[in-house]
């Protein structure tokens, strides 16, 4: 499903962990985004609208085929899909990107079935379904279905994805933690994802396959339960200090993938809201704009999820873009035809997330 994608990247690392947990480490940094997306229905359709942009994503290293070649890739909650692009690939978006050379793995193995991954961003990524040997950290899971793409649209600064989401949302088989499960090379079927706070250094936090993340949480707080999809969650009201803007049950994404949070209602009054105590201004194709300095005092933000009130401190949603002195990006937009709430970003960083894919349990502990 849908991921807003975001532009930036990051980068990062890392292998590690006790027995059969298994931590990726990953790192951020911020890009501009020059050009703004549109969005692509799933048929190649043009669906004018959504302008988005400079966002930041979230990412680490893989590696793809034997002998193995490093990808950096963008781990993504709100799909399900790993696509890398591929050394015949003569657009743009894969000019200077990793590429891989198929012909020099032993253990490539294509199909000739051509997949279209389409994002709620508008990024677009085309090619055949393949078979091939991928290394996270130290697990090594063999056969795993990914897409090598050779067309790619709006993909400016992500290279590649990893869809940590379930695969009834997959277009290329089964999803690679899917995998991981089933091949055995993790003890039990939960993935946690931390995301590091602070925009200014370069560990981005960690993506933990295996089991909940006892280094960087603590216990859990909230538990709830997704439906089909993973990391889909049930929300019954946003609200700012008691006020409520949004009473209606809806559905929301935990989306590591999308740099805001996007809320499937008009946000006019809850901006309004905001603008009474730090000055919001309309800037196109990012939403709205604000002073980076007047991050500390933006309202706490509240999402209930199935009767539990989750704060998102305010300063998630200054969120820093590109190279702008002193302007911030407001992390939070209104975008009713997404259909769903997008809990991006802003809302993971102050919490750790967890999904069991086998109980459909999603729950939430604290940062430690
Ligand atoms: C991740 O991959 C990048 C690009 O290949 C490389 O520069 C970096 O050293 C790698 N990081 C780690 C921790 O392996
Ligand atoms: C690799 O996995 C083993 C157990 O599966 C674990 O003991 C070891 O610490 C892991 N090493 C790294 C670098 O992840
Ligand atoms: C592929 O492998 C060959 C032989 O091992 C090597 O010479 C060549 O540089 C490799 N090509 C790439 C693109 O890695
Ligand atoms: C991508 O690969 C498909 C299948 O091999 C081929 O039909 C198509 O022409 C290729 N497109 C590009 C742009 O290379
Ligand atoms: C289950 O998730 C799907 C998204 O895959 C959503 O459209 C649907 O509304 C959800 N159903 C319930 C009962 O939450
Ligand atoms: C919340 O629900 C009440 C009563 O059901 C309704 O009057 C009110 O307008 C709703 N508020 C919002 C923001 O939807
Ligand atoms: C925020 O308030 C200022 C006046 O203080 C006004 O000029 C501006 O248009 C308001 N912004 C929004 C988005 O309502």
């Amino acid at each position: 499903m849908a991921s807003m994608k975001v532009l930036f990247s990051l980068l990062v690392t890392i292998a590690v962990a006790e027995a059969a947990i298994h931590r990726i480490h990953v790192t951020r940094k911020h890009a501009i985004l020059a050009s703004i997306n549109r969005m692509f229905a799933a048929n190649g359709d043009v669906v004018p609208e959504l302008t988005r942009d400079g966002e930041l994503f979230y990412s680490g290293n893989i590696t793809v085929g034997t002998p193995p070649q490093t990808f950096v890739t963008d781990f993504d909650t709100g799909s399900s899909d790993l696509w890398i692009m591929d050394d015949t690939c003569e657009m743009d978006d894969c000019k200077g990107a990793p590429v891989f050379h198929k012909k020099n793995s032993t253990t490539y193995k294509a199909s000739n079935v051509q997949k279209v991954i389409g994002y709620a961003g508008g990024n677009l990524a085309i090619g055949l379904q393949s078979y091939e040997t991928i290394t996270l950290g130290n697990i090594s899971l063999e056969s795993q279905s990914f897409i090598l793409i050779n067309q790619s649209l709006g993909n400016v600064f992500t290279k590649s994805v990893f869809g940590l989401s379930s695969p009834d949302v997959a277009q290329s088989g089964t999803p690679p933690f899917y995998t991981a499960v089933e091949q055995k090379a993790v003890d039990k079927p939960i993935l946690t994802v931390f995301l590091e706070k602070s925009a200014d250094n370069t560990f981005g936090g960690e993506v933990t396959l295996g089991d909940y993340d006892t280094k960087n949480c603590g216990p859990t707080y909230s538990t709830t339960k997704s439906n089909t999809t993973d990391w889909f969650v049930n929300i019954n009201g946003v609200s700012i200090n008691g006020k409520q803007f949004s009473n209606k049950t809806c559905t929301g994404v935990v989306d590591t993938g999308t740099t805001y949070l996007i809320l499937p209602f008009d946000v006019t009054e809850l901006i309004k809201t905001i603008n009474e105590t730090v000055e919001i201004t309309r800037w196109p194709g990012y939403g709205w704009s604000m002073e980076c300095a007047d991050a500390d005092k933006l309202p706490q933000i509240t999402i209930n999820i199935d009767g539990y009130d989750h704060i998102i401190e305010g300063s998630q949603l200054s969120v820093p873009i590109g190279d702008i002195k002193g302007q911030c990006a407001f992390g939070l937009v209104g975008a009713d035809y997404v259909g769903v709430s997008i809990l991006g970003d802003p809302f993971i960083r102050d919490r750790c997330v967890s999904q069991n894919i086998q109980t459909k349990e999603v729950s939430f502990a604290l940062r430690k």
